[in-house]
C-alpha cells in the first residue's frame, strides 16, 4: 500500500545519482551508491527502487531533533486530563515531541494537517476501539483543529462516543468506544441445568463472539475510513478475573463448550468481526487495524507498584529485554496480541497499522505519575506525544492507498 509513494520517493532521491552515470565511470558510481547505503549491496537497492515492496516503517530509530515543535497546543480541550503531561508538569513532557521516528530505508514525514483537510472533504473517519484508540483520535483531532479556522460541530453520529465535523470541509472524525469489539455484559448462573452452571460457573462476563458492540455496529455504514483496535482488555484480569468473573464465550446465543481461555476467545471474536466489517462497511471504505500499543511497566504490574520513570527512549537491547515473548515479562501481552491480530488479518482487506515496535522504544512517553491516578499510568500516552507519530503513519498509508 505504501509501495507506490515509497518507491516514487526513493526514485526521486536516486535521480541525481543516475544522471551522473554518463559522467562518471562505473566504479565511482558504485562508490557513491554504496557510501550512501553502506549496509546494502547495490543490486538490492536497485531492486528496491523498482519493486513494489513497501517501506517497512516499523523498523528504525528515534532521533533527537530539538528543532521539532509540537503539532498542537496542550490547551486543546479534547486532551484528557490524565494525558496532558505538559499541564501536569511531567518533567520530560516538553521533550516528547522533539523525537522523530526514522525508518531504516525511508522517511516518515509529519503530515500537513491543512492539506489533509483540503484533500479529505466529505469524508468521515471512525476510530473504533479502546482508550488507546481514543488517545490516537484526540491527537488527530487536536492536530487538525490547530490549523482549521472554521466551525466545528460536536455530535454523536452512529452511536459514537464523540465526533467532530469540521464544517468548512464536511470532514468528520469520530470515536466509537469498544473494549472487545464483540458485545459483552455481566452474566450470572440462572439455569441449574445450563451448560456453564453444570461446569460450576456462577458469575462472569458473557461475550458474544458473533455480535458487534452496539457502539460501533452502525459506524460501518457511516465512515469512509475505519481504524480498529482491541487488545488491552483481553489481558486484563482485574476486570475479567479468571476465577471470580471469567469471560464466558457465546456463539449463536449458546455457550461455547468447553469454555475458552481469553486468548482463544480473542481468536474467535476476530474470526467473526473481521469478515463482518468487510461485509458491512461502505463500498470502497478503507479499513485499518492498528496493532497493539505497548505498556511499559517496570518493577511490577500497574497494581503492584510498577512504574515507567525513563526520560528518554529505550535502546534496542532494552526493548528486546522488556518485550521478548521468551522473557515473559510484565508487558508480554504486547507481542502476543499481535500474533493473534496478524493471524486473523491475513488475507483480509484490512491495512495493518503497525505501531507496536516503534512505540516499544518510548518508555519515556507515558503519563506515569503525572496521570493523576493512584498508580502510574504506563499504558496511555502523553499528548502531544507518540500517537502524533501513529497519525503520521496512518496518513502516509492512507494517502498511498488513495494514490494506489
Ligand atoms: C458530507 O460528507 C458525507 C460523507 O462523510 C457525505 O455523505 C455527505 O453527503 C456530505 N454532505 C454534503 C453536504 O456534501
Ligand atoms: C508468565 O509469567 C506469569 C506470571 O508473571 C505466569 O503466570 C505464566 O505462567 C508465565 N507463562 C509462561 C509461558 O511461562
Amino acid at each position: 500500500m505504501a509501495s507506490r509513494e515509497g518507491n516514487i520517493e526513493m526514485g526521486k532521491k536516486k535521480l541525481p545519482l543516475f544522471s551522473l552515470l554518463s559522467l562518471l565511470c562505473l566504479t565511482s558510481v558504485f562508490f557513491l551508491l554504496s557510501s550512501k547505503a553502506p549496509s546494502t549491496p547495490l543490486s538490492l537497492r536497485t531492486f528496491q527502487i523498482h519493486s513494489t515492496a513497501s517501506c517497512d516503517y516499523s523498523h528504525g530509530t528515534w532521533i533527537h531533533d530539538p528543532s521539532r515543535t509540537p503539532r498542537y497546543h496542550n490547551t486543546c480541550k479534547e486532551i484528557f486530563k490524565g494525558w496532558n503531561c505538559l499541564s501536569s508538569h511531567k518533567s520530560n513532557a516538553p521533550q516528547l515531541p522533539t523525537w522523530r521516528w526514522q525508518p531504516q530505508r525511508c522517511d516518515l514525514p509529519q503530515f500537513d494537517p491543512l492539506h489533509f483537510l483540503r484533500t479529505h472533504t466529505h469524508t468521515a473517519i471512525g476510530f473504533v476501539g479502546d482508550s488507546l484508540n481514543r488517545n490516537m483520535f484526540v491527537s488527530l483531532f487536536c492536530t487538525l483543529k490547530s490549523v482549521s479556522h472554521g466551525q466545528i460541530k460536536k455530535w454523536r453520529p452512529a452511536a459514537a462516543d464523540r465526533a467532530f465535523t469540521f464544517l468548512t470541509y464536511n470532514f468528520t472524525i469520530a470515536y466509537h468506544r469498544t473494549n472487545l469489539l464483540a458485545r459483552y455484559g455481566s452474566w450470572s448462573a440462572s439455569d441449574k441445568h445450563g451448560a456453564l452452571e453444570t461446569l460450576g460457573f456462577r458469575e462472569g462476563y458473557r461475550v458474544d463472539v458473533d455480535v458487534p458492540d452496539t457502539t460501533w455496529a452502525q459506524a460501518l455504514s457511516f465512515h469512509d475510513v475505519l481504524i480498529f483496535n482491541t487488545g488491552h482488555w483481553w489481558w486484563a484480569p482485574s476486570k475479567f478475573d479468571p476465577v471470580k468473573s471469567p469471560m464466558l464465550f457465546f456463539k449463536k446465543g449458546q455457550p461455547v463448550i468447553p469454555p475458552l481461555r481469553p486468548d482463544q476467545g480473542l481468536d474467535m471474536v476476530l474470526e467473526h468481526m473481521i469478515p463482518y466489517v468487510e461485509k458491512k462497511a461502505r463500498p470502497g471504505a478503507i479499513k485499518f487495524f492498528r496493532t497493539q500499543s505497548p505498556r511499559h511497566f517496570e518493577g511490577g504490574d500497574w497494581d503492584q507498584g510498577g512504574s515507567c520513570q525513563r526520560d528518554r527512549p529505550l535502546s534496542i537491547e532494552q526493548v528486546e529485554e522488556l518485550f521478548s515473548v521468551k522473557n515473559n515479562g510484565t508487558n508480554v501481552e504486547t507481542r502476543l496480541v499481535n500474533e493473534h491480530l496478524y493471524k486473523a488479518l491475513k488475507g483480509s482487506s484490512f491495512i495493518t497499522l503497525d505501531i507496536t515496535h516503534l512505540s516499544e522504544f518510548r518508555a519515556d512517553a507515558h503519563p506515569a505519575s503525572a496521570g493523576g491516578k493512584k498508580h502510574d499510568d504506563c499504558m496511555h500516552w502523553c499528548l502531544p506525544g507518540i500517537t502524533d507519530t501513529w497519525n503520521d503513519l496512518f496518513v502516509e498509508l492512507l494517502n498511498s492507498k488513495y494514490q494506489g
